[in-house]
């Protein structure tokens, strides 16, 4: 499983892209919002900090305009991937795109019937939201499997991004049932780094070696 960083903050994304295992970036309109930037300035820094696949999301819900968005978002970057929501404008543009040699990660994925068809549209990911699914009450891990599981059945070339993730068990499930990337905010990541048999041991080995 890829590591991708859920996150608009150019300072977290550094410290995070420094230790090596970042694979790729997504953003949404809220985490842009809190950065309170520019938003195309704040994708072409994070551009040039990660090389991979950048998650940009369209703001409007009609066709032309995410059409328009997508294409202006996509001149930023040649690895800037569009994120549009599952819905029968979403699915249209997402089908546009492709024809047009423009990568797009269909997002607010809560049904692995919306996944299916999001990938039949010609989407290159498709993030499955599964914090929020668990937040509504239903098993967003389940949701996982059932999109890994029908994508592998197909031998689809759509990649699953497990989205929403709110702790580390999300990302070790996600990376047991094959989830091909999973886009962790930097406080789950640092909890993932952390052990504090880790910390003991450091501990213990130095004051040894201080006693020695
Ligand atoms: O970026 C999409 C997704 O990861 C959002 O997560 O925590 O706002 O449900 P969350």
């Amino acid at each position: 499983m890829r590591i991708f960083i859920d996150s608009a903050n150019i300072e977290e994304i550094k410290e995070a892209a420094d230790m090596g295992f970042i694979a790729g970036v997504t953003t949404n309109p809220s985490l842009v919002a809190k950065e309170h930037r520019d938003y195309h300035q704040v994708l072409k820094e994070i551009c040039a900090l990660v090389d991979g696949p950048i998650s940009a999301e369209v703001i409007g819900l009609d066709y032309e305009s995410m059409i328009r968005e997508a294409q202006e978002l996509a001149a930023i970057h040649p690895n800037v991937v569009i994120k549009i929501p599952v819905t029968e404008n979403g699915l249209r543009a997402i089908h546009t795109l492709n024809l047009k040699g423009i990568k797009t990660n269909a997002t607010l994925v809560f049904s692995a019937n919306q996944a299916l068809l999001a990938a039949r549209s010609g989407a290159s990911f498709v993030s499955p939201f599964i914090g929020r699914v668990d937040d509504n009450g239903n098993d967003g891990l389940a949701l996982l499997h059932d999109i890994v599981t029908i994508f592998d059945q197909y031998l689809l070339d759509t990649e699953v991004i497990a989205a929403s993730i709110r702790h580390p068990m999300h990302a070790v499930e996600a990376a047991r049932m094959g989830s091909h990337i999973a886009t962790i905010p930097f406080s789950v990541i640092k909890l993932m780094i952390k052990h504090p048999l880790t910390d003991a041991g450091i501990e213990k080995f130095l004051q040894d070696w201080k006693n020695k």
